[in-house]
């Protein structure tokens, strides 16, 4: 569904990405863990092209996402992404913030798209709070929020760049619940995380990146029970007793 290849990508003089591949099949969850500024954000939004790359290529359904007859838009509608500060309008409320890019971006009417935004406010438990203003909420609530929202788009991929490291402790696991039945819901899902136990559940397969490069990648089990390389082992060291 979503093949990386060969990316490279500098900021400056900074190398954050260098030689990347990596493939997302439909149906697949994959995690990718590391280190911080190993360059996690970067590769997540080189997938639904909020990033350019300097080398390399990114295909969605084998088409190159950067070529100029490629629409980027309809890109985003088909890859979501869930980010750490949920990126909701404060200035509207629960129902609306899930209602606009619907209206607005697939053209459905606000009967139409409140529909869709109920049901999947009622997935996420926020159902009660649509006419909610949304600084009301904690950012449990709000995540769900813009997971709800997310998924009123009829994504294709979802991909979700650390959607709990925001969250005071108690809300992670109201968070965590809710991503974990969309995996069983067989959506394709790309999970940035540095929830290690969450990534050994729900991925079929980690990746493990570290200054820009992709030191392995493997099973949940395999990589848990038999990590290749010296740095997996001390990065995983530090999250397992
Ligand atoms: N827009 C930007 N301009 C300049 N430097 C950037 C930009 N975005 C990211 N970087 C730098 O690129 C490197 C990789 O950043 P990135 O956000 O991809 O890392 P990460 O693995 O997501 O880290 P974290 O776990 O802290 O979120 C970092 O050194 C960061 O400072
Ligand atoms: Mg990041």
């Amino acid at each position: 569904m979503i093949e990386i290849k060969n990316i490279v990508k500098s900021f400056n003089d900074l190398k954050v990405l260098k030689d990347i591949s990596l493939n997302v099949n439909q149906g697949q969850k994959v995690a990718i863990i590391g280190p911080s500024g190993s360059g996690k954000s970067t590769l997540l939004r080189l997938m639904n092209g909020l990033e350019t790359p300097d080398e390399g290529k990114v295909l969605f359904e084998s088409k190159d996402i950067f070529e100029s007859k490629f629409s980027l838009n309809t890109h985003r509608q088909e890859v979501g992404m869930i980010f750490q500060q949920f990126n909701l309008f404060d200035h509207l409320n629960v129902l609306e913030n899930c209602n606009i890019g619907q209206e607005k971006v697939l053209k459905r009417s606000k009967k139409e798209a409140t529909e869709v935004s109920l049901h999947f406010l009622d997935k996420v438990d926020m159902k009660d709070f649509a006419k909610a203003n949304v600084n009301m909420l904690s950012g449990g609530q709000k995540q769900r929020v813009a997971i709800a929202r997310a998924l009123a788009m009829n994504p294709k991929v979802l991909l979700f760049d650390e959607p709990t490291s925001a969250l005071d402790p108690q809300m992670v696991q109201e968070v965590l619940e809710v991503i974990e039945e969309l995996a069983q819901s067989g959506l394709t899902m790309v999970i940035v995380t540095h929830e290690m136990q969450f990534a050994f559940d729900v991925a079929d397969i980690i990746y493990f990146m570290k200054d820009g490069q992709i030191v392995e990648y493997d099973s949940p089990t395999n990589l848990l029970a038999n990590p290749q390389k010296e740095a997996t082992v001390q990065f995983l060291s530090k999250f397992l007793k």
